[in-house]
């Protein structure tokens, strides 16, 4: 398929996306944004994709939503269009394994995209805000809600009033990323973090992820009792024989994502 704002690339089992309007600093224009979408669908269609990373340039992941495409927009526009909905959730909502990996900017509606994705690797010039306040309205994908689970109240609300940025250092320590890299390494470090997942056994990796996403939204008691429940489906699967029988027999296993 031919992209006009991202490029796509496949290494192995890894499917790469790379958001790519470089003049705007990956501003994600509705156009990016929907491209991304199919992107992805296409990647989580594609079995022979085991993991994704998404990434942006190394002066951008993202500057945010489309400032210049939004700023005409009334009150009945964003409210029909239900913006920031259709399409940007769409990274939120894939069910296989999601790596952002971020170098420069990651404002905004890119921070937010950064972290719908399963986890964040970041390059030492990563900086990280919710500038919103600062052009008179407040995160609308996300911000508000997944930056306070990320670091807490204190450095959430500050961020979100002030419009202050984390470099990668204080995100690492707030929890935010994984990890720093250097900027040269990033792609090439995401790719094989996300290569070591994907070697994995597909349907483990997807019960892993959904397991630890439901602790952002129920209590723990509900949360271990679904994990419990997670775990046992786990024997059903060809891969729990082949990985256990592969260790008892100290050899590799090989997963059929069975
Ligand atoms: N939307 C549209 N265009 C953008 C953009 C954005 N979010 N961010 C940068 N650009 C464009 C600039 O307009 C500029 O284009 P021109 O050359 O045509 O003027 C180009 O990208 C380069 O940007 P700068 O000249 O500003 O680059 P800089 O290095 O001086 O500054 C920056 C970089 C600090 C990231 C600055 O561009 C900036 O502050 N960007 C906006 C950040 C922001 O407010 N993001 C939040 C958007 S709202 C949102 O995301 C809502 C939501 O919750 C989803």
């Amino acid at each position: 398929m031919a992209y006009e704002n991202i490029l796509v690339e496949v290494h192995g089992k890894v499917g790469v996306v790379l958001l790519n309007r470089p003049k705007a600093l990956n501003a994600l224009s509705k156009g990016l944004v929907r491209e991304l979408a199919q992107a992805l669908d296409a990647f989580e269609a594609d079995p022979e994709i085991g993991a994704i990373v998404l990434t942006g340039s190394d002066k951008a992941f993202a500057a945010g939503a489309d400032i210049k495409e939004m700023s005409g927009k009334s009150y009945m526009d964003v409210y029909m269009e239900d913006f920031i909905t259709v399409d940007w959730e769409r990274a939120a909502g894939c069910r296989k394994p999601v790596i952002a990996a971020v170098a420069g900017y990651a404002l905004g509606g890119g921070c937010e995209l950064a972290m719908m994705c399963d986890f964040i690797l970041a390059a030492e010039n990563a900086k990280f805000g919710q500038p919103e306040i600062t052009i008179g309205t407040i995160p609308g994908a996300g911000g508000t809600q997944r930056l306070t689970r990320f670091v807490g109240k204190s450095k959430a609300m500050e961020m979100c009033l002030t419009g202050r940025m984390m470099d990668a250092q204080e995100a690492e320590r707030a929890g935010l990323v994984s990890r720093i890299v250097p900027v040269d390494d990033l792609k090439d470090e995401a790719i094989k973090t996300a290569g070591k997942i994907a070697d994995l056994s597909l349907p483990l990796t997807m019960m892993a992820k959904e397991s630890v996403n439901r602790a952002y939204e129920t209590t723990l008691a509900e949360g271990l009792r679904f994990e419990r429940r997670v775990f046992h489906s786990s024997f059903a699967t060809d891969d729990q024989k082949e990985g256990m029988a592969a260790f008892v027999e100290k050899r590799q296993p090989d997963f059929k994502n069975s």
